[in-house]
């Protein structure tokens, strides 16, 4: 937990993100990873400090893993685990503002799995980062507190796990 002038804050208020209380989401991320057949490739859109990314390329069987974020501390931090986990042909880090990086894509050249993990409401990015799914491919929304989802209005959705303190909603993109 990250200390600012002598008092425990959360991941939020820190200089880079990373909430271990997550943990679980990035498991749920992990196994739809697992089943979107050989090699998929994926998108981490908000990657903070790549765990997401990074746990996607050294435990599945990915072919290519982008990580971004537009956090240069956060960026850093997450190359250096890219290093330290032997993936650095694997994953690629990038710095791109996530709308921007999203619309670059789409549903042929595109990701099977893109990863979408907002601070706050995901509905100024889940249009865009939709773009960058591919066709029968898989967008998952993470979300620290269910609110941000009922903003969203993602609720509707009725597949959307929550466990604990952290929500993770699964999208699949059809034809
Ligand atoms: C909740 S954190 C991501 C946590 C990470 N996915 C994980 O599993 O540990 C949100 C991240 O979004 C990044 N961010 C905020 N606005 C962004 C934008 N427009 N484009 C790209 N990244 C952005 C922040 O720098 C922050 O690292």
């Amino acid at each position: 937990m990250y200390a600012k002038s002598g008092k425990r804050v959360g991941p939020w208020s820190a200089p880079v993100f990373y909430n271990p209380n997550a943990s679980m989401t990035r498991d749920i991320s992990l196994g739809v990873v697992g089943v979107l057949g050989s090699h998929p490739n994926m998108l981490d859109v908000m990657c903070g400090i790549g765990a997401r990314g990074l746990r996607i390329a050294v435990e599945s069987d990915a072919s290519e893993v982008v990580i971004n974020d537009v956090n240069p501390d956060a960026l850093e931090l997450a190359y250096r685990s890219v290093e330290a986990n032997g993936v650095v042909g694997k994953v690629d880090v990038q710095s791109v503002g996530a709308n921007a990086l999203c619309a670059a894509y789409d549903y042929r050249e595109g990701f099977d799995y893109v990863d979408l993990d907002p601070f706050g409401s995901a509905a100024p990015f889940v249009a865009t980062a939709l773009l960058a799914v591919k066709r029968g491919g898989v967008l998952g929304v993470c979300s620290t507190d269910l609110q941000t989802f009922v903003v969203t209005g993602l609720m509707r959705f009725t597949d959307c796990t929550t466990r604990g303190t952290c929500t993770h909603l699964v999208l699949k993109k059809w034809g």
